[in-house]
């Protein structure tokens, strides 16, 4: 129940001022460039947003550009305005605010939940104290199309992983104490489908069953619920050709009535007005009604429900009991951030300036850097390379202010981030860099100039993958390879024999190949943010041994996609060796990953032996345990992600050929042994069945303990007891 001052509140409020406070505004005082190159226009757009804000024209403003700002608006608004209700501020603070860690699928590699919830705690350390109470993350969109740009904002393809990830950052964002001067909300985004779209395209529509959308993309926003979050983005897409922000299915008799969801949700950016070019509503007034029918609480950018929804309540289109939930839940949600009690909170200029890049934080992207960079060959132990080794370092991203920090690091810059060679020299390595090799071309002489270099070292560095605005928003790409300018470059230099590294920048699993498949050793090192070159080069140099796993997996070919590990079944499965006819695979590739969901590679040498349980039963409310033993067999410690998965033999719907349901991160000494446990229990086996709810039945179950979803491991078989 809403305090007696809020009820009293909305007692007072005008139909446009309850409006006011469902709608959020792009600030107009931005940090951008274009703010930056026309400050007397941005000064006299922010003197209109203060006056809209100051009339009760707004709950709050976002992607504003700090502490100053936060404090001129709150204090005009709390001096000048009829009610004094605070505003909220809110931006998109993904992965870091100044200090920026590595893009959250990035950071889903280390297979370490508590890592991200430990970069959102430092990232709503800095960006709270610069006035902002809200951030519009985390995304947890599931991602199984890597053509899909955003694949680079969330966990990846697995259910499982993405539920860890989701809840940790809530807490990581919220902290303990929502009313705390470095909390700041969380926003589960974007609801829902929007990782499913058709063909990969960015903002095309999810044509899915409910049962996957149960099954698959639903978990991790329940995760993130239930961790805490209380507020929830609607998406850009149609599911199953009804746009999510009008989606009432979604929005009110799922989230609401099912979910009982407490807190708000708010539209993505004029996702509201995109009801007309959908095709679903005839007019701005049309898609108001449309979204706030459907359960979006709060418009985003378009200023539509500003503009109506004072008529259509007036006219009866829209229940003035509904306005008013929305409102209640609003103002709700500003009181349990503490606004009504201290407006101020969060804004301090001063502490904006003393919490921004601090040692510990930027400590820990380095740590967060090494911890969610991915190995995925290295032959002959060509890694770690010695630091006395002449190492020539080629390509786009061997050195230079750009490309390190990733999308959607709205209030950082790449000048402020490690470049790779500055890592590598002062890690103590010894380099000649190539500078200026571009994404998409080698200029003339470059070449020659690389292979100068690189006939003089011992070993040669290749920089390589995708630039920054590659993957993200509006970034879906058909062809998910390195551009060919790189491929050539790295053709030319395999042509010299020299052991060859392949450092990957990347926001999306890639279908590597030729001269770059081939090479000694690749690391996939996403955008790392802040400490990027420091964070690869201890891996590169062995400070940090390598211990990501990929949450994606890395497909063949791009016309495998979308391509998971957790695939059901066809009748005509693909059999082990050569590609057959009338099977399921494609004429020219396997249905199977080159570089596996949960595979990576460590300094170790790690070996999965003596599968174990503790019975071959479960019973139905019982739990079974399962061991098995790795050993490092090699002669450099270790730490080993050691994953559980389960496959149905018979069930009411087909199957997952595997399910990942746990996972161990484990440190060996060389030679170690350790046994590693995992106990299963019947929730863990539950799915989504035919009538669309939670189905389990007695059977028999097979378990792997294994380095990643496509290995075999060390594995049995169990059987689930009938209830009773
Ligand atoms: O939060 C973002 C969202 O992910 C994409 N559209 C814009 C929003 C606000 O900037």
């Amino acid at each position: 129940a809403a305090p007696a001052f809020i009820d009293a509140l909305i007692a007072r409020m005008t139909l446009e001022e309850k409006a006011g406070q469902l709608t959020l505004n792009p600030a107009a005082m931005r940090v951008d460039a274009a703010a930056a190159a026309n400050p007397k226009e941005a000064q006299q757009k922010f003197e209109v947003q203060l006056a809209e804000a100051v009339a009760g024209k707004l709950t709050g403003v976002f992607n504003g550009s700090g502490a100053v700002m936060a404090k001129r608006m709150q204090t005009a608004v709390m001096r000048d305005s009829r009610l004094k209700i605070p505003l909220i501020f809110a931006a998109d603070v993904i992965h870091g605010y100044r200090t920026v860690f590595p893009v959250p699928v990035g950071e889903a590699a280390s297979f370490e939940p508590s890592l991200a919830e430990r970069t959102a705690r430092a990232t709503a350390v800095e960006a709270a104290a610069a006035g902002l109470d809200w951030t519009f993350a985390p995304m947890v969109d599931i991602a199984r199309d890597q053509r899909w740009g955003r694949v680079m904002e969330g966990a990846g393809e697995d259910v499982r992983l993405g539920c860890l990830f989701a809840a940790a950052r809530v807490r990581g964002f919220q902290g303990d104490d929502l009313t705390a001067d470095n909390a700041m909300l969380a926003c589960a985004k974007h609801f829902a489908a929007y990782g499913a779209p058709e063909g990969g395209l960015d903002y095309n529509g999810a044509d899915i069953s409910e049962r996957t959308l149960r099954e698959i993309y639903l978990p991790p926003f329940r995760a993130a619920f239930d961790a805490g979050a209380l507020t929830a983005m609607s998406s850009f897409n149609a599911i199953g050709g009804v746009p999510a922000s009008a989606n009432k299915w979604l929005l009110t008799d799922l989230l609401r009535g099912e979910w009982h969801f407490p807190g708000i949700v708010v539209s993505d950016y004029k996702s509201d007005e995109e009801l007309i070019v959908h095709g679903v509503a005839k007019d701005g007034k049309d898609a108001a009604r449309l979204a706030f029918l459907a359960g979006v609480d709060m418009s985003m950018a378009s200023n539509l429900y500003a503009l109506h929804l004072p008529d259509l309540v007036r006219e009866g289109a829209v229940p003035a009991d509904l306005l008013d939930a929305s409102v209640r839940r609003v103002l709700m949600l500003k009181a349990r951030i503490g606004l009504f009690d201290d407006p101020f909170r969060r804004i301090d200029p001063a502490r904006e300036k003393a919490r921004s890049r601090l040692p510990g934080a930027m400590a820990l992207a380095r740590e967060a850097g090494c911890k969610s960079i991915v190995m995925l060959k290295n032959d002959g132990g060509t890694l770690p390379l010695k630091k006395s080794a002449r190492v020539a370092l080629i390509g786009p991203f061997a050195s230079g202010a750009h490309d390190l920090i990733g999308g959607w690091a709205v209030f950082a810059s790449d000048g402020e981030a490690v470049d790779l060679a500055t890592g590598m020299r002062a890690a103590g390595g010894n380099i000649t860099v190539v500078e200026g090799c571009g994404v998409n071309e080698v200029r003339p002489g470059q070449l020659e100039e690389a292979l100068d270099v690189a006939r003089d070292a011992e070993v040669v560095v290749l920089s390589l993958g995708e630039n920054q605005s590659m993957s993200g928003e509006a970034a879906s790409r058909t062809e998910i390879v390195l551009p060919a300018a790189q491929q050539e470059l790295a053709q030319a230099v395999a042509a010299l024999g020299k052991p060859t590294v392949v450092v990957l920048r990347n926001g999306r699993a890639l279908a590597l190949e030729g001269a770059v498949l081939d090479v000694q050793a690749i690391l996939v090192s996403w955008f790392l943010g802040t400490q990027s070159g420091h964070s690869i080069a201890d891996v590169l140099y062995g400070s940090h041994g390598p211990a990501g796993r990929l949450p994606m997996s890395f497909p063949f070919r791009s016309g495998q996609e979308p391509y998971h590990y957790d695939h059901a079944s066809t009748g005509r499965p693909q059999p082990e060796g050569p590609i057959r006819k009338h099977r399921t695979n494609y004429l020219d590739t396997p249905h199977a990953a080159l570089f596996p969901f949960g595979h990576g590679l460590t300094f170790g040498a790690p070996v999965y032996s003596d599968f174990a349980m503790d019975g071959p039963v479960l019973s139905w409310h019982g739990m079974l345990q399962v061991s098995a033993k790795i050993t490092n067999t090699g002669g450099r410690a270790c730490e080993e992600v050691v994953q559980c998965y389960v496959h149905d033999n018979v069930a009411r719907v087909t199957p997952p050929v595997r399910k990942l349901i746990g996972f161990q991160k484990v440190a060996l000494g060389p030679g170690e042994s350790r046994t590693v446990r995992f106990d299963l229990q019947r929730n863990q086996l539950e799915y989504v069945g035919p009538d669309n709810t939670i189905a389990i039945e007695p059977g028999e179950f097979r378990v792997w303990i294994a380095p990643s979803a496509q290995d075999d491991g060390a594995s049995g078989t169990f059987t689930l007891t009938t209830p009773g």
